[in-house]
């Protein structure tokens, strides 16, 4: 597997300063290629045109966006670096609206900006925090696959949908990390990836991640998934999420509810696998998650040429909510919650 999102120190010992090292998932699978940012724009706009996606992933860039913020601001003053941190952490939180984990990352880098140090070493406690956030998912990754593979004895093989693996967080991936941990178990199971439209990430990501760590997948178009489970003996369907609400309703890419809809009916169990950086208890259902809509033209234009007439209308929102009440359990770092949702997940999530 590869990096998905690293800081790399410009001086040894220290964390800062430094630039954000990135996998542009946007030539993804034909040329794996790197970039180094070292401007809030070109976080930003990494972000925006999925150089950097998956709901994880994008809280760590972020993070990671903020340093970058702070170096650009040339700041020398402890109040001259939090007015770094807050210009850099407004503009980033206007790059995608719908994964929470975004507005959580910022969060915590404006809570670590508080902390009454010198400019030195607050500079350098804050590249330390956004490094740690990118340890923790990991960790929380990690945590997520041990719990989910815990479901998958004796199943041959899962259906996914969009890229929730080891490109969309910083290692193992939510969705994918039961499947590696599986495969370090000695348990081979074998995956349904859908292809994702509009912008293919089960085709171009999902396939190319598995592929390289040895795990058979098999692409399918989005329109196949109900032969595939009825004819494919699928064990479970496993997805990530880019925002839980407090009843388990849950937004991830579009076509994640229609997914859910056909494993309900073919009695295949659904999970959901995020970390506790997904989950949004502001919100008391998914009637409330934002939910982004993007250019027409990735519908229009998506596949190298134009595949719609000129000036018809595109709907092309990028995420849905899957209802609770579709979703057979949820995985997170700290354990496996079941329905009641509403006192499962804050039972699970409570501080011990
Ligand atoms: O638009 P994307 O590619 O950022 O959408 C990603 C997804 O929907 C993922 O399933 C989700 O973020 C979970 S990633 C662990």
């Amino acid at each position: 597997m590869v990096k998905t999102v690293e800081w790399l120190s410009d001086q040894p010992g220290r964390f800062f300063p430094g630039r954000l090292k990135l996998i542009d998932q946007t030539r993804l699978p034909t040329e794996v290629l790197f970039l180094e940012l070292r401007t809030v724009e070109s976080v930003w706009h990494a972000i925006k045109i999925l150089q950097v996606r998956g709901a994880p992933a994008i809280g760590v860039a972020a993070a990671m966006g903020v340093i970058v913020g702070i170096q650009e601001s040339r700041a020398r003053t402890p109040d001259a670096i939090r007015t770094a941190v807050r210009a850099a952490a407004d503009r980033l939180a206007t790059s995608r609206p719908t994964a929470v984990n975004l507005f959580w990352a910022l969060d915590r880098m404006k809570q670590a900006a508080r902390a009454d140090l010198p400019a030195t070493d607050l500079a350098e406690h804050l590249a330390a925090e956004a490094v740690r956030i990118g340890m923790e998912d990991t960790a929380m990754c990690r945590a997520i696959g041990e719990h989910g593979a815990t479901l998958l004895a004796g199943v041959h093989s899962v259906l996914t949908h969009c890229n929730a693996g080891s490109l969309a967080t910083s290692w193992y991936g939510t969705a994918l990390a039961p499947l590696y941990v599986a495969l370090e178990k000695g348990q081979v199971i074998q995956v349904y990836a859908d292809e994702t439209r509009p912008l293919l990430q089960g085709a171009r990501l999902t396939a190319w991640e598995l592929s390289q760590a040895g795990i058979p997948v098999t692409v399918i178009c989005d329109n196949m998934a109900a032969v595939v489970m009825r004819q494919k003996k699928i064990g479970a369907v496993l997805v990530g999420a880019d925002r839980i609400a407090a009843n388990g309703d849950t937004a991830n890419k579009i076509g994640t509810y229609g997914v859910a809809l056909l494993a309900a009916a073919h009695r295949i169990p659904f999970y959901v696998l995020a970390p506790s950086s997904t989950f949004d208890f502001t919100l008391a259902s998914g009637d409330s998650i934002p939910i982004e809509e993007r250019d027409p033209r990735e519908v229009t234009h998506g596949l190298g040429k134009q595949t719609v007439p000129e000036g018809v209308k595109v709907f092309n929102p990028a995420f849905d909510v899957t209802p609770a009440a579709l979703i057979t359990a949820i995985v997170c770092e700290k354990g496996i919650a079941r329905p009641d949702y509403r006192t499962s997940l804050k039972t699970l999530l409570s501080p011990r």
